[in-house]
């Protein structure tokens, strides 16, 4: 069977696992592919995509900060896709790119299905409004949380996302400056790319947790750490990083590329137990 290529593109993206976790998909099916790690800025992005189907690319996923432009270049999408206004995988058929948005998918499987938790009737507040955010976001309501508040350093960029939900009753933007002010949630999402590289961090109140809240990081391995450690002190009863989502949305990706579904639960294992503090995040 010869390869075709598929690839993630990211800025950056260097380090990026999804290239470890495609070749362990693809070792379990018996299927064979090339997938690599493309760094494309957002200005090189479309000129990168032609180059790469021109060479054989059949299929990418794409990460930060590059969602919401590779939206913006497929001919069709999904539902999902469109409700989140952000795409993360896309497919090159019939001349023509389609997209797809697998975070919230890959995010509600992990927590619902490998850690056994139950999202549905709990308060929720979203931290973030970027590319993950919107896939994420469509994903929660739909999972059956009974409210969801986004908050964002960049206030228009929640209030866009708020407004593409389309459900006023139920989700609402608020300003990162009211967090002390809008009461505790059952479950809190950090969305934000502010710990990677050891960026700037932020404060968060206490008074948004109660003993039963989960707080969930879509990061994982160091840029998790500030997040969860808060959460921790605040007294969260869970607290979760996004390796496992990071694993499940890939696995949405490789079931729509190639017809079978890979068993995750295997390779998270491998994941987590090679690398107890992975350093990087998708
Ligand atoms: N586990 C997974 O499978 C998975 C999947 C997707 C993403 N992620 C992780 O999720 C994070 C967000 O990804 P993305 O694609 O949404 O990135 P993005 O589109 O670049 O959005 C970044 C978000 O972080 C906010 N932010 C950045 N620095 C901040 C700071 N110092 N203080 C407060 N907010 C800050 C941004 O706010 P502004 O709008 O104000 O700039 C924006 O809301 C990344 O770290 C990524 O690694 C994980």
């Amino acid at each position: 069977m010869s390869s075709v290529r598929y690839a993630v593109f990211g800025h950056p993206v260097s380090h990026s696992l999804s290239p470890r976790i495609h070749a362990a998909f693809a070792r379990q099916t018996g299927v064979s592919l090339a997938y690599t790690a493309i760094d494309a800025a957002p200005h090189e992005f479309v000129g990168a995509l032609d180059r790469f189907v021109g060479e054989g690319g059949k299929g990418a996923n794409v990460t930060l900060p590059l969602k919401e432009a590779a939206f913006a270049i497929c001919a069709r999408t999904s539902e999902r896709a469109r409700r989140a206004g952000a795409v993360n995988t896309l497919s090159w058929n019939d001349g023509q790119w389609h997209g797809d948005n697998t975070d919230g998918a890959g995010l509600v499987r992990d927590l619902t299905g490998r850690n056994g938790l139950d999202l549905r009737g709990r308060r929720a507040l979203m931290l973030g409004a970027g590319g993950a955010a919107r896939g994420v976001a469509p994903a929660l309501l739909d999972a059956g949380v009974s409210e969801l508040i986004v908050v964002n350093r960049t206030p228009e960029r929640a209030d866009a996302l708020i407004d593409a939900m389309g459900e006023p009753e139920r989700a609402l933007s608020r300003y990162w400056q009211d967090l002390g002010e809008i009461g505790d949630f059952g479950l809190i999402v950090n969305a934000t790319s502010a710990a990677r590289g050891g960026g700037e961090d932020f404060d968060l109140p206490f008074t948004l947790t109660t003993p039963r809240t989960l707080a969930v990081d879509l990061n994982y391995g160091e840029a998790a750490i500030p997040f969860l450690a808060w959460a921790r002190a605040a007294g969260c009863r869970d607290a979760v990083d996004g390796l496992g989502m990071l694993v499940e949305q890939a696995a949405e990706a490789f079931e729509a590329w190639h017809g079978a579904r890979p068993d995750s639960d295997a390779v998270y294992a491998a994941l987590r137990g090679k690398d107890a503090l992975l350093v990087t995040a998708d």
